[in-house]
């Protein structure tokens, strides 16, 4: 009861902004969440605990807390400030089941499949449902662990699959998909045999799961290309693991210095992982430089540059949002095609609210810059947007209120706290109750 109250009350959390701040000093990226949701999912398949450090405190993660503890698994999560490690030990997996409730709040959730099937025989997992950004069905993740001989079964809007053990086989992606690939890689690493898997995503974060998976005694070639190879062991042992940065994070705050021509020193990522975020802020004017683990960025853009979302390495579709953000402000007309997702465009429509000229024409959107952006309240739709939404705000003229921050959260470490570490004028309220009855509390 008071959890449900808790986790409305913070649901209604709102970001207010003003724009205007050109960003300067150094703000810094947290570890990446995509890459520590798999590497959670993995600590499944081993009795022993798996200890994961720069794990960002963002709220998919407690999602997944939630999920491995309901298992019977013992999750530490290291909430001290200076920490960001969790310790994982799944000695005890009572029930190898992932309820609807948390399913439906991350789809990412599929991912303890795979691994719960190699590990117990068998797994239930609420299938995800519906999403804000598109249909995201999971028959890939199915037919492969079909592949792999599990016997699956959707019944009341769940997945069951068993297998006594699972076999090594090969398997070829219809399509690339990121937690697809790192579903069934954990599933490969404790099957009889080896396994190929062709047309794999090359994500780095798929990559970073192959290296704690091989510290935990598993033997993955290829991860990062498109071809993996697995040769399936019988039992993998605990292990201590760094997470990578957040590429996602990263470009986020490069756009955020580029809109507000400060001059911003983005510490502590991998410049590597996104080549192709670079090179179009490059066409597009922005100048940056960069280091081993670090983007300075000076200056906003100043021509348009269109930009077509394509699996990596070519410009992720979780950056689509950002960017237009930034083309609002580019001088020129920037076309944006989203080929991931086909429903990837709500933040569009708030952009047009506070003054950006965007036409959505199918899978692609036309963005005439550059506009003043005038302040505005605004909605966020899911995690990318609502960071469109941010960047928008912070160059908007005025005080710019962004509601369902809650998308935010998910993905993003206290980005106000982040953001205004560097000047952003930027604060959380949250409403304990209706508006009528009481004032809005500041929580910044
Ligand atoms: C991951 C990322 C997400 C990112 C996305 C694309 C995580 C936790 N999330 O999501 O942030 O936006 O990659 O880069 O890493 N598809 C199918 N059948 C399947 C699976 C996927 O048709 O069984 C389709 C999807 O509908 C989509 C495309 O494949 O059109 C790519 O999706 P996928 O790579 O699976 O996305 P996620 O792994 O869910």
């Amino acid at each position: 009861m008071l959890g449900t109250y808790l986790r409305n009350y913070l649901d209604m959390d709102k970001l207010v902004i003003r724009g205007g701040n050109p960003l300067l000093g150094t703000i810094r990226v947290s570890g990446a969440k995509n890459a520590a949701l798999p590497a959670m999912a993995a600590a499944i398949l081993t009795e022993e605990p798996v200890i994961l450090e720069n794990i960002p405190q963002v709220r998919d993660i407690e999602t997944t807390r939630k999920l491995l503890a309901e298992m019977g698994a013992e999750v530490e999560l290291g909430y001290g400030r200076a920490q960001h490690r969790t310790t994982i030990c799944c000695r005890n997996l009572a029930s190898p089941e992932a309820s609807y409730e948390l399913v439906k709040t991350m789809r990412a959730s599929t991912l303890v499949l795979g691994p719960l099937v190699a590990r117990c025989g068998r797994a239930r997992v609420s299938l995800p449902g519906g999403c804000a950004i598109g249909a995201r069905p999971v028959d890939l993740h199915i037919k492969g662990l079909e592949r792999l001989g599990a016997v699956i079964t959707q019944e009341h809007g769940f997945i069951e699959a068993s297998a006594k053990r699972l076999r090594g086989a090969e398997i070829v992606f219809d399509k690339i998909t990121v937690t697809g690939t790192e579903d069934l890689l954990m599933a490969a690493v404790l099957a009889e045999g080896e396994s190929i898997m062709l047309n794999c995503a090359r994500e780095p974060e798929v990559a970073d799961l192959a290296d704690l998976l091989n510290k935990m005694g598993a033997q993955v070639e290829g991860a990062g290309t498109s071809t993996i190879r697995v040769k399936g062991v019988s039992r993998l042992h605990g292990a201590k693991h760094r997470i990578i940065p957040d590429r996602i994070e990263a470009g986020t705050f490069i756009i955020a210095g580029a809109l507000t021509g400060g001059d911003l020193n983005v510490a502590g990522c991998d410049p590597r992982h996104f080549m192709a975020l670079l090179q179009k802020l490059e066409e597009a004017g922005v100048k940056t430089a960069h280091s081993a683990d670090a983007v300075r960025v000076i200056g906003g853009p100043s021509r348009a540059a269109d930009v077509v979302t394509e699996e990596y390495p070519g410009f992720p579709t979780d950056m689509q949002a950002q960017y237009m953000a930034l083309a609002t402000q580019a001088n020129g007309t920037s076309i944006i095609t989203e080929n991931i997702f086909e429903n990837r465009f709500m933040h569009a429509q708030e952009l047009v609210r506070m003054g950006a000229s965007i036409k959505i024409e199918g899978r692609r959107a036309v963005v005439r810059g550059r506009t003043p952006l005038s302040a505005a309240a605004v909605l966020a739709s899911d995690l990318r947007a609502s960071a469109s939404l941010v960047l928008a705000a912070l160059v908007a003229e005025g005080e710019s209120i962004i509601d369902r921050v809650y998308h935010i959260d998910r993905g993003y470490e206290h980005i106000e706290e982040k953001l205004r570490g560097v000047g952003a004028q930027i604060r959380r309220i949250g409403e304990m109750l209706p508006k009528k009855v009481a004032a809005p509390v500041v929580r910044a």
